[in-house]
């Protein structure tokens, strides 16, 4: 499953990369950091690192096209999850950005995948 997941995400750096996506797309950090402390901090805790409960992963400092990868996924239904989906459907391509972009930026994890 995670080595599944590792090609996808590997699958899709490069195609971001092949196509030059990542650096011609605008990324907002102010606006993601708005969002973040509006709705995703109540669970994730501040600037993503201090989750409410240990099934609550840390976003501090994961990688950019993971989040947006992930959050892509819970909002087109690939990956389901009752607390995290109805949080992510109601995001813009843009808010998704936002978010990934300022999450991707904060301090946190040390071992990605
Ligand atoms: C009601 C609590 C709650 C809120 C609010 C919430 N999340 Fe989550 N989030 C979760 C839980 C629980 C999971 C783990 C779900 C799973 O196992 O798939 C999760 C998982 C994620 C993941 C996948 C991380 C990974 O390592 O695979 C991302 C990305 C994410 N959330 C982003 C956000 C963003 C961005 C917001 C704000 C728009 C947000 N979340 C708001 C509870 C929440």
């Amino acid at each position: 499953m995670i080595e599944a997941m590792r090609i996808t995400l590997i699958a899709v750096s490069v195609l971001a990369l092949a196509t030059g996506a990542s650096s011609a797309i605008a990324r907002d950090y102010e606006a993601g950091k708005k969002k973040a402390a509006e709705v995703c901090a109540a669970c994730h805790g501040e600037d993503g690192n201090k989750p409410l409960t240990p099934d609550t992963p840390k976003l501090g400092g994961q990688y950019y096209d993971y989040l947006v990868h992930a959050l892509e996924q819970y909002k087109n239904g690939k990956r389901q999850n009752p607390l995290m989906s109805p949080m992510a459907a109601p995001l813009s391509k843009e808010d998704i950005r936002d978010l990934s972009f300022y999450f991707s930026k904060q301090q946190g994890l040390d071992v990605r995948y």
